[in-house]
């Protein structure tokens, strides 16, 4: 995550809890691949490879997959898993696909351009408009006419209670403290995430240039890993940037607290599982 003033931020994701507690994102990648259609002539950039486990399933398909991360961590897991299969068909960089994809990517190079549940942090890393279009520009730019953007990330109202948790018990950690903290002020700092709406999604695609064949935006219900624990995993893995300057026991009532406040709108005792409010927004988008 890059922040605005540019300089780039501590990398806080782990490639071992993103395993543990989000295996299930990888796996429900199902309709976004589809509407990839890797070919085995393809040369795929993947923007936010995460651990891999989804680059490397493309890999199998195509020619090539550039698999990137703004994370040096996450590169570093995927490259090791991309090593450990040794058939030389992935490889990876560390990118940030907010800021530098014109940069580092020599254009003309893919055909096709991956992203899987990635560019909500993309434009939630920037803060303006122009800068989330400027990416979605980029993107344009590096592709030969013909080739394809393929996108899923959170669309609006995507997991809106986990979001309104958070900020309360952010809050409310900090009143502990005897600090006075607004939900605007903690929106403004600490959320790393932007949820864009498909009008919005559908100006920047084709204002940057690109034709729109598929736009779609989907209300899915996403059973988290793990039974108990499984909301708690969430919160340690996607949560990071709203416990700065808390300590860790202070982080961790904060989780706890946070808990207890979604146990009602995402327990289901039924079965016994966490289930979160994702909203998926997806695209298929061409290079004329
Ligand atoms: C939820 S994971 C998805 C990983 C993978 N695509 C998958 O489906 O498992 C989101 C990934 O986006 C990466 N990411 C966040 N901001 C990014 C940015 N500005 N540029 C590139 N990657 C970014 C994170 O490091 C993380 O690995």
């Amino acid at each position: 995550m890059t922040s605005t003033t540019g300089t780039k931020q501590t990398d806080q994701w782990s490639p071992t809890d993103y395993v543990a507690h989000a295996s299930f994102v990888p796996a429900l990648a199902t309709r976004v691949v589809t509407l990839l259609d890797p070919q085995e002539s393809d040369t795929i950039l993947d923007l936010g490879c995460g651990d891999g486990v989804l680059s490397l399933e493309l890999a199998a398909r195509c020619a090539h997959v550039h698999a990137t991360d703004s994370s040096e961590k996450m590169v570093a897991y995927a490259g090791a898993r991309a090593a450990a299969k040794d058939d030389g068909k992935m490889r990876v960089q560390v990118i940030d696909a907010a800021t530098e994809v014109a940069q580092l990517v020599p254009a003309g190079t893919y055909n096709k351009v991956f992203s899987s549940a990635t560019y909500h942090w993309v434009f939630g890393s920037v803060r303006t408009t122009a800068e989330r279009q400027r990416a979605i520009k980029d993107v344009y730019e590096i592709l030969p006419s013909g080739g394809v953007f393929v996108v899923e990330c959170g669309g609006q109202g995507n997991i809106a209670e986990i979001l309104v948790a958070l900020t309360s018990c952010v809050i409310n950690a900090w009143a502990r403290k005897g600090v006075v903290r607004t939900a605007e002020e903690i929106r403004q700092t600490l959320w790393p995430w932007y949820f864009v709406s498909d009008a919005e999604m559908r100006e920047w695609l084709t204002s940057a240039g690109f034709t729109i064949d598929v736009l779609e935006s989907e209300y899915r219900p996403t059973t988290l890993n793990g039974s108990d624990e499984g909301m708690k995993g969430w919160l340690q893995t996607f949560g990071f940037t709203f416990w700065a300057g808390l300590s860790e026991s202070e982080k961790w009532a904060a989780i706890d607290e946070a808990v207890e406040m979604l146990r009602g709108a995402d327990w289901v005792e039924y079965s016994k599982s966490w289930v979160a409010g994702y909203v998926r927004c997806r695209f298929r988008a061409v290079k004329k």
